[in-house]
């Protein structure tokens, strides 16, 4: 087997050679960082795959983030390294499941999280992320919201907006796990330390945070603060990003692990180079619809 430094030499050339940029999410293996073309959460991601002139996108993050980039981009080649690489929340709604909810509640407007399938955000009316979703809730002229999958970032909006939010009852298992008298016994061993939560964790560990924000955010809310240390209660992954981007203060990581972003690895990274692996590949008339719902959250966000 080949060892990393080789991999990174030889992904790199590759890369240059197919016009191919590489976009990773914060919660992907560190080594995977090494290749990266750029880093950030799913809202940079998505503006980054709508920008790009590269021919080819590798996409190390999660299935439904490939597939964003293939809205926005449809003439590109978006490939997932990995097809094992999905979500569990994503999965957890279905675009007849909207169109019911649709019917019970006709005068609301449908936002979707971004972490959605395809054929869900085709059926939304707008879509956000973790990094936008009380903006994009609050612009919208409507005063009753079906806010979708997740119904802990749906409780945290709801905290922040006087409309009437009627939430999904999905959950992130990595984020739905994490406990709050754990992380109490946790914030013990590091008293000084501030807690930054992300908005997926459940209402009462998020009452415990000093600050929430999405994976876009940590850094900033870290480097700009008084306290030197800090706990960051989301998927460990963003501990490693963390002290990479602030390097002078201190990160204890409260996580979990998602399979799903750890699924990818270098070699299927090249792999994916060397042999077009796995090219996202979707209906037009859903993408056509999915895009609206993107756009118009780029648009306002
Ligand atoms: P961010 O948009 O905050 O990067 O989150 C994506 C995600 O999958 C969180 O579990
Ligand atoms: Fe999906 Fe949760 Fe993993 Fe994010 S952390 S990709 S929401 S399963």
């Amino acid at each position: 087997m080949a060892d990393n430094r080789d991999l990174l030499k030889q992904i790199t050339k590759l890369k240059k050679e197919k016009n191919a940029i590489i976009l990773v999410h914060n919660y992907q293996r560190p080594e995977i960082y090494e290749v990266a073309d750029f880093i950030g959460d799913s809202l940079e991601l998505s503006r980054k795959a709508a920008e790009t002139e590269a021919q080819t996108i590798v996409f190390c993050g999660v299935s439904f983030m490939a597939e964003t980039a293939k809205i926005l981009s449809p003439n590109k080649n978006v490939l997932l390294p990995n097809l094992e690489a999905g979500c569990s929340l994503a999965d957890m709604i279905t675009a007849d499941q909207v169109n019911s909810l649709r019917a019970n509640f006709p005068e609301a407007a449908v936002v979707s999280y971004v972490n959605t399938n395809a054929a869900v955000k085709a059926v939304s009316d707008i879509c956000c992320t973790s990094a936008n979703a009380v903006k994009i809730l609050n612009s919208l002229p409507n005063d009753e919201i079906i806010f979708l999958p997740d119904k802990n970032l749906g409780s945290y909006v709801q905290s922040h907006t006087l409309k009437k939010i009627y939430v999904w009852d999905g959950y992130c298992s990595v984020h739905q796990d994490l406990k709050k008298q754990d992380l109490i016994s946790f914030k013990k061993e590091h008293p000084l330390a501030k807690i930054i939560a992300h908005p997926e964790c459940k209402k009462d560990v998020l009452e415990v945070a000093d600050f929430v924000c999405g994976t876009g955010g940590m850094a900033k809310y870290a480097e700009n603060n008084d306290s030197s240390e800090f706990i960051v209660v989301t998927e460990c992954g963003m501990t490693n990003k963390l002290r990479d981007d602030v390097p002078e203060k201190h990160f204890y990581s409260f996580c979990n692990l998602c399979s799903f972003m750890k699924a990818t690895t270098l070699e299927m990274v090249l792999k994916s180079l060397q042999e077009n692996k796995h090219p996202i590949y979707l209906p037009e008339e859903i993408m056509n619809k999915a895009r609206n719902s993107i756009t118009r959250m780029l648009a306002l966000a």
